[in-house]
């Protein structure tokens, strides 16, 4: 028996096995709408056994890129180019997931892809980017803070790209909130110095993310919702796991079905000790003390090393990023080596099926 690959439900959805691929920007769109490579791309790891394929960080809004490059869910175009490629995740029995984000102060950088560093200028292609508070991630333009209208904006932009990710077909929608962009920024005490209602205490700083929870919940009622918080800064003063597994309590009861746990991302001066499964325990502390369903990310990077974090309780599922680009077929391989018999090998790759 194994854990990773039996199927998991999370709100109605049943997930084919646990073995997932984390979302991955790929800094190649063209006015936010994904091209070619993004379908290329994502289609190969539902051939190669994905239970769950989460597409990359996708603007819900253009001054929420990460990049002029980032792709978008805000219109209709993206909606539309958004939909054969879901539809070919499906034809390859993977469900389909997107990640909704807004990068607030971490917004209008230069693509990595580009060789260059910080943000764009406005003369070319960049803008001001927004924040909770009027405070630069270290390197970054000075971003401006968000008044209130801007905050009901983001709100009902979240909503919106919600509702067009299911129109899209995709399954399962994630929100991000970690690795410092805007819902993390306001979960931070370091980037959130407010004093209204979205700054000071951990109920206010998790306003935002609770009003988003709330109208994403709304637009997309049958949708499994999923939440990526960064589990700790990894810094002085900074998030730290006991509000995590806080606000997942929260989250949960707002109508989230499921934490991504993963960490980091909020200030340049993070100190992290990295090493395989770095994260696990991060996950395993909210899934315990806050009593939700988890997956663990994170230099999980073989069969093995996954199933035994599933196996001791760190984690209801595993996600992979730069293992699925080493290996887009990570699943079938990590079948084989856990002499697991699938039947979803793609019938015309059977021949390569060991036995
Ligand atoms: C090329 C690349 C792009 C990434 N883009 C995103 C993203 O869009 N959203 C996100 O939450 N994490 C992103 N990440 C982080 C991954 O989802 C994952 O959490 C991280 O790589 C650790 O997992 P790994 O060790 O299995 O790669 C990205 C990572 C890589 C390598």
């Amino acid at each position: 028996m194994s854990i990773l690959f039996s199927p998991l439900t999370v709100h109605g959805l049943t997930l084919r096995n646990r073995l997932w691929v984390s979302p991955m920007c790929q800094y190649s769109a063209v006015d936010g709408v994904p091209q070619e490579w993004h379908h290329t791309h994502l289609a190969q790891f539902a051939s190669g056994g994905a239970g769950l394929v989460v597409a990359e960080a996708s603007a819900v809004s253009p001054e929420g890129r990460i990049s002029p490059e980032d792709v978008g869910i805000w219109n209709d175009d993206q909606r539309e180019a958004w939909a054969p490629i879901v539809a070919a995740l499906h034809a390859r029995g993977a469900a389909a997931g997107i990640q909704l984000g807004h990068a607030g102060r971490k917004a209008s950088t230069w693509s990595p892809l580009s060789g260059r560093h910080g943000s764009v200028p406005a003369a070319e292609g960049g803008w001001t980017a927004v924040a909770p508070s009027a405070i630069a991630f270290e390197g970054y333009a000075e971003p401006a803070a968000l008044d209130h209208a801007s905050i009901d904006r983001v709100v009902a932009d979240f909503a919106a790209a919600a509702g067009r990710a299911i129109a899209a077909g995709f399954d399962v929608l994630e929100l991000h909130a970690a690795h410092g962009y805007l819902l993390h920024q306001f979960l931070s005490p370091l980037s959130n110095l407010r004093g209204d209602e979205y700054g000071g205490s951990l109920e206010n700083r998790a306003r935002l993310l609770l009003r988003v929870i709330d109208v994403v919940r709304e637009a997309a009622p049958d949708a499994p919702l999923f939440v990526r918080l960064s589990g700790t800064d990894w810094a002085d003063g900074g998030w730290e796991v006991e509000s995590t597994t806080t606000v997942s309590t929260w989250a949960k009861a707002h109508g989230a079905d499921f934490f991504d746990i993963s960490s980091g991302g909020l200030v340049a001066h993070q100190k992290i000790a990295v090493h395989p499964g770095y994260q696990v325990p991060l996950a395993a502390r909210v899934r315990a003390e806050a009593g939700v369903l988890v997956n663990a990310v994170g230099l999980i990077t073989d069969a093995a090393q996954a199933e035994q974090i599933l196996a001791e309780g760190g984690a209801d599922a595993i996600m992979a990023g730069r293992e699925w680009l080493r290996d887009p077929h990570f699943a079938l391989r990590a079948s084989s080596d856990l002499g697991i018999d699938i039947d979803y090998w793609p019938a015309q790759y059977v021949r390569a099926r060991p036995r």
